[in-house]
């Protein structure tokens, strides 16, 4: 495996000099590591708007609550840096907690995106959103990249990190890249090995809840609470627990007028035994 592996930001840095002098663009991919199938997309993706891709392991302490599963998120560096040179990837930024927050974590500059970061995953999860966009904006700043790449599997931190990059006037475009899927539609997720062979089979629920509240709504017969109703339920009844279903308005997750029927994106997240899982569904035909 020749491609290069920095613990340091200053080493990345020097790197990137060479491509960033010949005028080369240069891609971000961040990520959590133990890294699947829909990790690997991103980097086609990013190959697509770059010259140069770079991907980021890291999981990054911020953005848990303190019951949630940082301590036991799994790790897999080994296995994540051979498959991201198997997927084409240009060099890889693996960074130690002490490097990514240099005062501490307690001490730490932080960045936060009002208003969307206190809805659905951030109402669930306070302060999940300012330990993205706080992380986020130091690799924006280590990479300096011309182009980032983010899952819309993650559709409400998608818009999180658009309004950060917007606000903050970073000169980077970010490209929202589709949802890798299971055969029987769950999402895949480093999240999914929690579940069991039988849970993770039943998993396929969400989507397929996500797929009926698309038909419903294109319909047009029931109100969009309805939908949401009968979706919560449905999952109930499969013993889920869900967070939330709902139906709500893709630029900027606020609640839609009771006939509006364009522009939409329904959201799910749930529990299942051991795991927390979150999906959605642009609902334009
Ligand atoms: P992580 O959960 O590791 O995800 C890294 C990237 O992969 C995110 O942009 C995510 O949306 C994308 N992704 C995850 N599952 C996917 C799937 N099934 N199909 C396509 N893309 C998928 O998201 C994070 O890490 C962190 O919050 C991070 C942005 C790295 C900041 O710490």
């Amino acid at each position: 495996m020749d491609m290069p592996i920095f613990a340091r930001a200053a080493d990345l840095r020097a790197y990137l000099a060479g491509p960033r002098r010949s005028a080369k663009r240069i891609a971000l991919v961040p990520t959590m590591g133990n890294l699947h199938a829909g990790h690997h997309s991103l980097l086609a993706i990013a190959r697509e708007h770059a010259d140069v891709v770079v991907a980021t392991v890291f999981v990054n302490p911020t953005q848990f609550g303190p019951n949630e599963d940082f301590a036991r998120y799994p790790r897999t560096p080994d296995a994540d840096a051979e498959g991201l040179a198997a997927n084409g990837c240009d060099a890889l930024f693996m960074p130690g907690v002490e490097e990514m927050y240099p005062y501490g974590i307690a001490k730490t500059v932080r960045v936060s995106v009002p208003e969307i970061d206190s809805i659905l995953e951030g109402e669930i999860r306070p302060g999940h959103f300012d330990g993205v966009a706080t992380v986020v904006a130091k690799l924006f700043n280590l990479v300096q990249p011309d182009v980032a790449v983010f899952g819309q599997k993650d559709y409400q931190q998608l818009l999180v990190i658009r309004r950060m990059a917007r606000d903050l006037a970073y000169p980077i475009e970010i490209v929202g890249a589709p949802t890798l899927r299971e055969a029987n539609g769950l999402a895949m997720s480093s999240r999914n090995q929690y579940l069991s062979n039988e849970q993770r089979d039943q998993a396929g629920l969400i989507h397929a809840t996500l797929l009926r509240m698309q038909a419903a709504t294109q319909l047009g017969t029931e109100t969009l609470a309805a939908i949401e109703a009968e979706a919560g339920e449905v999952l109930r009844t499969a013993g889920f627990l869900p967070d939330y279903a709902v139906i709500r308005r893709a630029a900027d997750l606020s609640v839609p007028g009771p006939s509006e029927r364009s522009g939409l994106v329904a959201l799910i997240a749930a529990r299942l035994g051991p795991a927390r899982l979150i999906d959605n569904l642009l609902l334009d035909p």
